[in-house]
C-alpha cells in the first residue's frame, strides 16, 4: 500500500497521467506542481531520473514555454541535462550566458527580452524571454540551473521565479539528503 504521506493526493498513476491544469490560477498551477515534484521525486535519489522526470512534468504544465531543461556544473562550465524542446548548446562556461550568469552571481536571473541581456546564448532562435534558476545543494554550493525559455517576450513573472525556486528547492533538498548521507 502507498505511504499517503508521501504521495500527499497523487498516486503514481496520477504522476503518470497529468491531470489538466487549463483552469488553474498561476498560484494554483505553482501549488499543484510542487506537490508533483514532491512525489515524482519521494522515493528517488538519482539526479538524471528526478530530473528528467521534472523537466516533463514542466514542459506538460506551463503554457507558452519552448525549453525546459537543466545544466549541470562541471567544474567552470554547465553541461546540458534532461531536458523538453529542441536540441540545446551542451556546454556554457560560467559567467557566459543567462545560465552561467546565474551561476556567477548565484542568483535567479528573469529575462523579459533576451535580445536585451548581453550576451545571451540563443539555442533556439524562436526564445524570447528567459526565466534561470539556480540548483543549490547549500547556500554556496550549485548543482546547476533549472533554465525555461518561451516564444512569449515577458513570459515570465515573480510568481513564476518564486514557484520554480520552490519546486528547485525541493529538488535539490532531496537529493541533498543522499549528498549528506554519502560524504
Ligand atoms: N539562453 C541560455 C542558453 C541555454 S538555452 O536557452 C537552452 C543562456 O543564455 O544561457
Amino acid at each position: 500500500m502507498e505511504d499517503e504521506n508521501v504521495f500527499h493526493s497523487f498516486s503514481k498513476s496520477d504522476m503518470y497521467n497529468l491531470p489538466d491544469t487549463n483552469s488553474l490560477s498561476k498560484t494554483e498551477l505553482y501549488n499543484l506542481l510542487k506537490e508533483q515534484t514532491r512525489a515524482l521525486v519521494a522515493e528517488e535519489f538519482d539526479f538524471i531520473a528526478n530530473t528528467a522526470n521534472l523537466s516533463s512534468l514542466l514542459w506538460h504544465s506551463l503554457p507558452q514555454i519552448n525549453w525546459v531543461g537543466l545544466y549541470r556544473l562541471q567544474l567552470k562550465e554547465l553541461v546540458l541535462g534532461p531536458f523538453q524542446g529542441k536540441p540545446a548548446c551542451v556546454r556554457i562556461p560560467v559567467g557566459k550566458g543567462v545560465c552561467g550568469t546565474a551561476v556567477k552571481e548565484n542568483r535567479s536571473i528573469l529575462v523579459p527580452d533576451v535580445h536585451q541581456f548581453p550576451g545571451h546564448i540563443a539555442c533556439d532562435a524562436e526564445s524570447r524571454s528567459e526565466l534561470v534558476v539556480p540548483l543549490r545543494a547549500s547556500e554556496d554550493l550549485i548543482l546547476g540551473v533549472l533554465d525555461i525559455d518561451s516564444p512569449i517576450p515577458n513570459r515570465f513573472d515573480e510568481i513564476d521565479r518564486l514557484g520554480i525556486e520552490a519546486i528547485a528547492e525541493i529538488l535539490t533538498s532531496h537529493v541533498s539528503r543522499l549528498i549528506k548521507a554519502t560524504s
